[in-house]
């Protein structure tokens, strides 16, 4: 398991030179004593019916969160957004489709303290990927306000896809996750409105538990 990135520096977002990132785009599913069935275990329990989404914990600490969500095919995690994060994504497995959108303007003075919500008004982004990634593909990285910050994975494939954020989602600190969705098209070529949204009470994440390092 050498290359974990147990203590890592993130003081600056030039990702691509953070050991946890390097780590991230390299480790194989077998490095880390995983197989597909593994990460893909079918519920005895529910036989015939649609798998649920699962999440395998890696690490994390105030500065990084890493795991693996582990999608059946046609499940989707929706449209939701990493306020102020740093994620890189990458298939391990299958392939999965990517949509993600950067807002068109930034969030000005004018919008905050404005209704939240699903009542908030609908607000216009810029698709940036409407893609499928497979494993061996190039990951995603996408920043606060760019490389397509609100995203949504939706398996073509059973698929597991590793997920890198930093910092981590945090309420305390005024990153907490906002789901949305696409309510029509916008005013320019390849811009939507999404608005706030509930996510769709059929989308359950299940934990696979914390990774076990030893
Ligand atoms: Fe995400």
């Amino acid at each position: 398991m050498a290359g974990i990135p147990r203590k890592v520096n993130y003081s600056s977002y030039d990702v691509p030179s953070v050991r946890g990132v390097d780590w991230a785009a390299r480790v194989q599913l077998d490095e880390l004593g995983l197989s597909s069935d593994a990460c893909l275990p079918i519920d005895q329990a529910m036989p015939g019916a649609a798998q649920p989404i699962r999440y395998l914990h890696i690490f994390e600490d105030g500065e990084v969160s890493l795991g693996i969500f582990c999608l059946p095919k046609g499940a989707c995690i929706p449209l939701h957004n990493h306020p102020g994060m740093t994620v890189f994504s990458r298939a391990l497995l299958g392939r999965v489709h990517v949509l993600s959108f950067d807002w068109a303007e930034a969030h000005t003075d004018a919008m905050a303290g404005t209704v939240e919500g699903p009542a908030a008004p609908a607000r216009e982004a810029r698709r940036v990927l409407d893609c499928v990634m497979g494993s061996g593909d190039d990951p995603a990285l996408l920043q606060p306000t760019s490389g397509g910050n609100i995203h949504q994975f939706t398996a073509v494939t059973d698929c597991a896809v590793l997920d890198l954020l930093t910092p981590p989602y945090s309420l305390d600190d005024g990153r907490d996750c906002t789901y949305y969705h696409v309510e029509g098209p916008g005013s320019g070529d390849g811009t939507f409105l999404l608005r706030e949204a509930e996510p769709p009470s059929d989308f359950v994440v299940g934990a696979l538990g914390m990774y076990d390092w030893d």
